[in-house]
């Protein structure tokens, strides 16, 4: 397939967004993607071409990241974390069940052309192992169970929606929206849950804040207490800028007793 005229302009019109036009070449090979299934040569060449770089240079950063596929995509990316905690979790079981139901390896596209899958790396989604992904839309605490019934839905052409994201489209059409062209579903679905705000659920219910900006002191509760056993602290009262000073003042303290040590005054270091 030959890039059509409406891909060249977009593909100009995305280097016009960014002040040095080669820092465009990312969301352009997401383009190239969205339209030919993978980056080609055609797509290199073109991307070349306007961003006044060399076909090698560009080929150089569509071979560095997983992301950019140099074989034809399925209608849809299945990704399953198999990093540590993900594969601990249950990760590499999902991945080796996938593998036997869609009859694939590791980065291959079922007979049909509807699911390619392959195996990713940690995603930052580890508060949700073991989380796999369709078209980079998240899928967490999935089980080999779960996996299946996801994949024979896609295969199915059933609407599928994401846990924390839009509801699924296709690889190409998210490759379009990581080229920067927006689909309308990004306020679709919760963008955190669960298990990511446990933490900020706890510190409220303790009333813990974070340090105030420029102060060496840890969180500490509102109440006065260090929310490790409920010790009182001598600063629950304090304001922000006093609690900032006395840290800073505390650390010139022990800066200073660090200097004065035997060691320092003897010049007893032993870096030699
Ligand atoms: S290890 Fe799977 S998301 Fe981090």
């Amino acid at each position: 397939m030959s890039l059509h005229d409406t891909t060249r302009d977009e593909l100009r019109e995305i280097a016009g967004r960014y002040p040095e036009a080669r820092s465009a070449l990312l969301p352009m090979l997401h383009l190239v993607q969205s339209v030919e299934g993978c980056v080609t040569v055609e797509g290199i060449e073109t991307c070349a071409e306007i961003l006044d770089l060399s076909a090698a240079e560009v080929s150089g950063v569509a071979t560095f990241y997983t992301m950019y596929k140099r074989r034809p995509m399925g209608e849809h990316h299945v990704g399953v974390c198999t990093n540590t905690l993900c594969a601990v979790m249950g990760g590499d079981a999902i991945f080796e069940r996938l593998k036997d139901h869609l009859e694939v390896g590791n980065d291959e596209t079922t007979a049909d052309g509807k699911i390619s899958l392959e195996h990713i790396e940690c995603n930052a989604a580890c508060d949700f192992a073991p989380v796999m992904t369709v078209n980079w839309e998240f899928f967490d605490q999935q089980t080999p169970e779960s996996a299946v019934e996801l994949v024979d839905s896609l295969r199915a052409g059933e609407k599928v929606q994401s846990t924390r994201g839009a509801t699924i489209t296709s690889w190409r059409a998210a490759e379009r929206v990581l080229a920067g062209f927006e689909d309308g579903l990004v306020d679709e679905g919760p963008a955190a849950a669960g298990p990511t705000l446990a933490g900020l659920e706890i510190a409220r219910e303790k009333g813990w804040e974070a340090p105030a900006p420029g102060g060496g002191a840890g969180p500490r509760a509102a109440n006065g207490a260090d929310g490790a056993g409920g010790t009182k602290t001598a600063v629950a009262t304090e304001s922000p800028e006093q609690a900032a000073e006395e840290a800073d003042t505390s650390r010139a303290e022990s800066e200073t007793k660090a200097a004065e040590s035997p060691a320092d005054t003897k010049g007893g270091g032993s870096d030699d």
